[in-house]
């Protein structure tokens, strides 16, 4: 796990981390990892390995049945280990949670507006909302619908673009393909892939379809049972037995 030929310090590191639920069951043993900014990361792993416990003891979500117990989280250098997501996301984390939180009795507009809510510059809002349908044209034709009456995909849709109100620097994304059918998967993804280079986005990804992942990213990591086991480029961990036997059938053409 030596890889750290950076001269830059990253723009978010976990060393070393350890994190419980309920006090007793203890789920992530051992978490290194480092995300450099502008950089790309796909965490993989299989169901339980832990993946959504690490990226919420990132964002500060870990709270209430689980507590990080060990180790580090740093932004920037800086040690925010356990810092609440009112700490993290002014400071640009922002975390789309897995299965696709919306208000389902708010509309699309007042959605997208909870995610400005940390936001000073108000003013600025109306312009960047401009941005997200330019990336989700989609969520423009549905504004006054409650969110709830939208498709799974765009759902999926709405709280990517909700968390890009919040201007992150840091976005954590934690399974964006999730139930969505292959087009939709590989339309989201290329959305992804563009508002990352335009945004210059640093990204940690989270995603059961490591195909895709290990295409957007740069770096990878694969988490077994609470332990990084694996770190390598993406294309390294993609050839790798370890990865390819957790993805039991191999890497088909979704
Ligand atoms: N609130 C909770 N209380 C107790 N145990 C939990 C809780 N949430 C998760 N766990 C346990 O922690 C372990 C890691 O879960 P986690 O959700 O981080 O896995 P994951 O890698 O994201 O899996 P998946 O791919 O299924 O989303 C699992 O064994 C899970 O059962
Ligand atoms: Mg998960």
């Amino acid at each position: 796990m030596n890889s750290k030929d950076h001269t830059h310090e990253p723009a978010l590191e976990v060393v070393g981390l350890e994190a419980a639920y309920q006090d007793v069951v203890r789920v992530l043993h051992d978490v290194s990892l480092y995300v450099h900014e502008k950089e790309c990361v796909a965490l993989l792993g299989a169901n339980g390995a832990g993946k959504t416990t690490t990226l919420k003891a990132l964002s500060g979500m870990l709270q209430g049945e689980g507590r990080i117990t060990g180790g580090q989280v740093l932004l920037d250098g800086e040690d925010v280990t356990g810092s609440p997501p009112h700490v993290m996301v002014p400071r640009g984390v922002v975390h789309v949670l897995e299965g696709r939180y919306v208000f389902p009795d708010l509309s699309v507009r007042d959605n997208l507006l909870m995610g400005a809510y940390t936001r000073k510059d108000r003013e600025g809002v109306p312009r960047e909302m401009d941005r997200i349908f330019e990336y989700f044209p989609q969520l423009a034709d549905r504004l006054h619908t409650q969110a709830g009456y939208l498709s799974g995909g765009e759902q999926q849709m709405l709280v990517i673009g909700r968390a890009l109100l919040g201007k992150p620097r840091v976005l954590l994304l934690d399974e964006p393909s999730m139930g969505l059918a292959p087009k939709l998967v590989r339309e989201v993804f290329e959305i992804i892939e563009r508002i990352r280079s335009e945004e210059k986005l640093t990204l940690l990804l989270v995603e059961q379809n490591a195909n895709m992942a290990l295409r957007l990213a740069d770096r990878a990591y694969l988490i077994e049972t609470g332990s990084i086991v694996l770190e390598g480029k993406a294309e390294e961990v993609r050839e790798d037995p370890r990865l390819q036997k957790v993805y039991l059938g191999g890497f088909q053409e979704e």
